[in-house]
């Protein structure tokens, strides 16, 4: 490899989320951190690079994306996943969920049903609820080896007895690292396209893919689909620049774009980070090789977890993620409440990870484990977990 990831760094006292806010966030100073999605390595030394040449001005001023900088993000789509985005299509937000949130105050109205597929990704129910909309859950189901899917008959029937307006797709899947094949998009298209629902896709983390599987864009499928999509990405995730805010939403059809673009305003928003804006364009542009690199240590670590589990805490079931940097591990088998649980994950193992229950009832019982780590990290953590649970059976 080029580029290193093992390193193990000390990022407290950085003013990291992951590694400098335990007491803030009711947890102890001696959990291992592995809950926030961002990574414990270093940004690529090319977004470095820009960084520090952006701040050797010392002019920090207003800002604004050009054309061509619209258009570096869409060949990184179709680079990495074989479709181009029209770039004019493009409106810059400063983040993912800030975009999401955004679409929603745009093309629905208070007490209007908006759909998604728990267990997923928590701030999509806040974004719903804390704007007066009503929450609707298809739950994706799960079978005996633990992967997930749609069950179409429901997802369309919740559709039709609720008259959702909007439906959230997260693709590749947060937390269930499922990375939809396109029967399934197509399926999923087909059904909001008959009851006149628009999908939202948050696509933040289609960089990350592992074997056979193949990240489709939702708005690839089809013009119409296009038309009736929101999608939303991020460098954030990619590049580990989730400091850094800056977000392309990609809105196909003019006229929801221009409704989109007067509720931005209506936010107050307008111009985009200028820190931010350079390390995209350097994102987008230099840092295919270290993507390469990362994704290919990431995988590793996932499957050096699989083994562990599997020969040291076959107790433990984890969902073999397909996509994403993030693990979805079963704890049901240690037979704990959910208080318990999280005691037990604190206390015990010491150390701090996203708890199931928080993506949705149906994550009761499940961890969210952060593995974009160097693997020392990735191995303290089993090898607590490990003892935690030899003194929990003794
Ligand atoms: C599915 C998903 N969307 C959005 C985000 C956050 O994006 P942003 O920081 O751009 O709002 C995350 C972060 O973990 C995520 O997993």
């Amino acid at each position: 490899m080029k580029y290193d990831f093992d390193t193990v760094y000390d990022r407290k006292n950085t003013n990291s989320l992951k590694w400098d806010f335990a007491m803030e966030r009711h947890h102890s100073e001696d959990e291992l951190p592995l809950w926030v999605a961002d990574m414990d390595f270093k940004t690529p030394p090319q977004v470095i690079e820009a960084l520090k040449k952006a701040s050797d001005g010392a002019f920090f001023g207003y800002t604004e994306p050009k054309e061509a900088d619209k258009k570096i993000v869409s060949e990184w789509y179709k680079r990495r996943h074989g479709f181009y985005p029209d770039p004019e299509s493009i409106i810059f937000t400063p983040g993912t969920v800030f975009g999401i949130t955004t679409a929603i105050l745009a093309f629905s109205d208070p007490g209007d049903a908006i759909m998604i597929s728990q267990p997923v990704y928590y701030p999509f129910s806040e974004a719903v609820l804390d704007n007066g909309r009503k929450l609707i859950s298809n739950e994706l189901v799960r079978d005996n080896k633990g992967r997930y899917g749609f069950d179409f008959a429901s997802f369309e029937k919740q559709i039709t007895e609720n008259d959702v307006k909007i439906y959230i797709l997260c693709s590749p899947h947060n937390p269930v690292g499922r990375v939809w094949k396109k029967e399934e998009l197509e399926k999923i298209a087909e059904i909001t396209l008959k009851h006149d629902v628009l999908v939202i896709a948050d696509e933040i983390h289609a960089d990350f893919i592992y074997e056979e599987n193949e990240f489709v864009s939702y708005a690839s499928i089809s013009d119409e689909v296009r038309n009736n999509t929101v999608l939303a990405t991020a460098p954030s995730k990619t590049f580990n620049t989730a400091g850094l805010q800056i977000s392309p939403i990609f809105i196909f059809d003019q006229g929801k774009r221009r409704l989109f673009r007067k509720k931005l305003g209506a936010l107050g928003y307008s111009q985009v980070d200028f820190l931010a804006l350079a390390a995209m364009k350097a994102s987008y542009t230099e840092c295919d090789e270290w993507v390469d690199e990362v994704v290919d240590y990431i995988h590793e670590n996932i499957l050096y977890m699989e083994r562990f589990l599997e020969e040291r805490l076959p107790e433990l079931k984890m969902t073999h993620p397909e996509g994403t940097y993030l693990t979805w591990v079963d704890f049901s088998g240690l037979g704990l409440s959910d208080r318990d649980l999280e005691r037990f994950i604190r206390e015990d193992a010491k150390l701090w990870l996203d708890a199931g229950f928080i993506f949705g009832k149906s994550g009761t019982g499940f961890e969210r484990f952060n593995l974009a780590a160097p693997r020392k990290i990735v191995e303290e953590c089993l090898n607590r977990l490990e003892s935690a649970i030899k003194y929990l059976k003794k």
